[in-house]
């Protein structure tokens, strides 16, 4: 059970740029659409007009922002900080990086000196995975308008999941997480999304529920 718990909060820790990088387009994005407002062959938008540059430029932002601090914050904090008997809060992507294949090439170049900084490389890691979770987001609109959904109407599963799994996928060469986080953070960002989908739709952030 504690192992549960512990996977849990460390799986948090590790996705919580992503969580933020994606939600930060609904509130900063706007402006110009990434298609430009343009077809696709059936006739259709290619993306739609949920899908700006400045948003997707914004939550990139933000998703450094957040990985950069939780990096900066575990190093001002003791390594480990047990919060409940054996359950340990770690602030640190750096864990994981000498297992991470970009980190391995650098070695052979004896560049991996580039990697030393761990706040620079908290902000990398949580923007690379944002940057991977956006580029998820646009395949799921992608797919979307392919299927018939208009924008702002939900595809569930897609909408909830494909920013997750994208944004972990693309971080991975450079931060290797091990496959619990992945399990674990599958349902989690599940219930997570659509709490907060609904707690924007209630409080007048966005129009629609999910
Ligand atoms: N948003 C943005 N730029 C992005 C992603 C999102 O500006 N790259 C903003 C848009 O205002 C969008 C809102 O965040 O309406 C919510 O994002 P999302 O639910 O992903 O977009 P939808 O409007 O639901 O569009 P789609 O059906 O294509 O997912
Ligand atoms: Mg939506």
């Amino acid at each position: 059970m504690e192992d549960l718990v512990q996977v849990l909060l460390d799986s948090a820790i590790f996705v919580l740029p992503l969580w933020f990088g994606n939600a930060a387009p609904t509130v900063l994005g706007g402006g110009a659409p990434i298609d430009r407002g343009r077809l696709w062959r059936d006739g259709k938008r290619i993306l739609g007009d949920g899908k700006t540059i400045r948003g997707f430029w914004a939550g990139v932002f933000v998703g450094g922002i957040i990985g950069g601090l939780i990096e900066l914050i575990g190093l001002l904090l003791p390594i480990t900080l047990p919060i409940n008997g054996d359950i340990i809060l770690r602030l640190h992507y750096h864990t994981f990086l000498e297992s991470g294949i970009i980190f391995n090439l650098l070695s052979i170049l004896n560049a991996e000196g580039f990697l030393s900084n761990f706040t620079l490389l908290g902000a990398l890691t949580g923007s690379l995975m944002t940057f991977g979770g956006l580029i998820g987001d646009l395949v799921g609109s992608f797919i979307k308008r392919r299927s018939g959904i208009e924008r702002g109407k939900p595809f569930i599963f897609l909408d909830q999941l494909g920013f997750l799994i994208f944004g972990m996928v693309f971080v991975f060469p450079l931060i290797s997480w091990p496959i619990e986080f992945l399990l674990v953070q599958v349902p989690i960002t599940f219930v997570l999304h659509i709490g907060a989908n609904l707690f924007g739709y209630f409080t007048g952030i966005q129009d629609e529920p999910l």
